[in-house]
């Protein structure tokens, strides 16, 4: 018996590269009942029958109160920010069109800057639609192509150029040749550029540049790292509305893992995003917090504690008291489409809660005149599910795919072409 959940513990490790919690309950007859806020009653009580009150009145509110508890009040706009083309060219034997522009965060050359590397459609007539997310690991893992400038890794929180043998180690996660063949531009950018991932890293990132006189750490309910991460993807995005080649009315924010919390929250906020997709996003993320299955929001905020804001510490083991769940993060989508997407192996993310987190958003697409999944039975995997959402969960372990990514391309076929 004890080797059988020893099996299975190192499975869940390998499948997310990340040692876990021995309390955590993967026992779906142990996961305790829970009730989940409406998203479609006011905060006073009173419930929303029509769109203008979701527009005006609940939609304000329950971002407010994923500001307030959970990731944090980002600052508003870009005063400073700026950027310059640093380079453009073919690529990919002549497929593409390559470009690398940096965004100054400081207003300063040498201050902080993301690099965000496009690669677009060279056969493309007119404008096109973009898929954009940041990456784990830096852009010249995403391909193989030798005109990516090398960017950085991070060891024992220092910062050095990374070695030409990581040159696409990360390229199964960004099939550009299948993306750019239907006609679709990719933008990511290093999500270290913004914030280096560990705790500690704020003081290498961009979340100081606005601290006021004399504040040392943020508020509690101030930005954390995922807030800063996602406030870059509309610094990006700020850029793409200016590109001539790329249409700015159809770029889709997309991420995996906390990357996929991140693109959630970006989506959430920036509704220049015309369409939003959360890949294996898990706790914090796609995934119902009040389900207790998987990762937890202690676990988020032990092993993760500069993600979120500081309030959010306080619904460790307490996530019934939290006004919010994630079926409210992915309501303040609609009525724009939304993918959410989980992997039948990575059990720390919930799939299951991932599921029935978009189920729950549901009757807020209803109201405002879209299709929601249509059933609360979840799909067999490897069965989607695409209306006006889209859902799947993909055989396998924690991880993006061809297989993944087949599946939003087909959904951006349906609503953004
Ligand atoms: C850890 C973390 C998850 C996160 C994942 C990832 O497993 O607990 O919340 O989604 O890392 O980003 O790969």
């Amino acid at each position: 018996m004890k080797q059988i959940a020893l099996c299975v513990s190192i499975l869940l490790m390998a499948s997310n590269g990340n040692a876990q919690n021995p309390a955590t309950n993967y026992d779906e007859s142990k996961v305790p009942p829970y009730k989940l806020p409406d998203p479609l009653v006011l905060s006073d009580g009173k419930p929303v029958r029509d769109a203008a009150t979701w527009r005006n009145v609940r939609r304000p509110e329950i971002l407010g109160l994923f500001r307030s508890h959970v990731y944090g009040r980002s600052p508003d706009g870009a005063k400073q920010v700026s950027w310059q083309v640093a380079s453009t060219a073919k690529a990919l034997d002549g497929k593409a069109l390559r470009k690398e522009v940096w965004i100054q965060f400081s207003g300063k050359p040498d201050g902080p800057r993301m690099n965000l590397l496009i690669y677009l459609p060279a056969a493309a007539k007119g404008r096109v639609p973009v898929f954009l997310g940041l990456n784990f690991n830096g852009n010249h893992t995403i391909s193989s192509d030798p005109g990516i400038r090398l960017g950085f890794l991070w060891k024992e929180k220092q910062r050095m150029p990374a070695p030409e043998s990581s040159r696409g180690s990360t390229a199964s996660r960004w099939p550009l040749e299948r993306i750019l063949e239907r006609g679709y531009g990719v933008a990511t950018a290093h999500y270290f550029d913004i914030e280096p991932d560990f705790d500690g890293g704020i003081q290498y990132g961009i979340r100081p540049l606005f601290f006021k006189p004399g504040q040392t750490s943020p508020a509690p309910d101030e930005w954390g790292a995922i807030g800063a991460w996602a406030w870059a993807l509309s610094r990006a995005m700020d850029y793409l509305q200016t590109d001539p080649a790329v249409d700015g009315r159809r770029v889709a924010v997309l991420g995996h893992s906390r990357l996929g919390k991140t693109a959630l929250w970006a989506g959430a906020q920036d509704e220049r995003f015309a369409m939003v997709i959360s890949n294996d996003s898990g706790e914090g993320g796609a995934a119902l917090s009040r389900r207790i299955f998987g990762e937890t929001i202690r676990d988020l905020n032990t092993r993760f504690p500069h993600w979120f804001c500081g309030n959010y510490k306080k619904y460790n083991d307490r996530a019934d008291a939290l006004p919010v769940d994630q079926h409210m993060l992915l309501s303040l989508i609609a009525p724009r489409p939304l993918y959410v997407a989980s992997a039948s192996e990575d059990l720390w993310a919930d799939p299951r809660g991932e599921f029935l987190s978009l189920v729950a958003a549901g009757p807020v697409y209803r109201l405002l005149g879209k299709r929601d999944l249509g059933t609360d039975q979840m799909p067999p995997p490897d069965k989607p599910i695409q209306t006006d959402v889209g859902y799947h969960v993909r055989t396998g372990k924690h991880d993006i795919t061809a297989y993944d990514w087949e599946q939003y391309l087909n959904f951006a076929d349906r609503h953004l072409r």
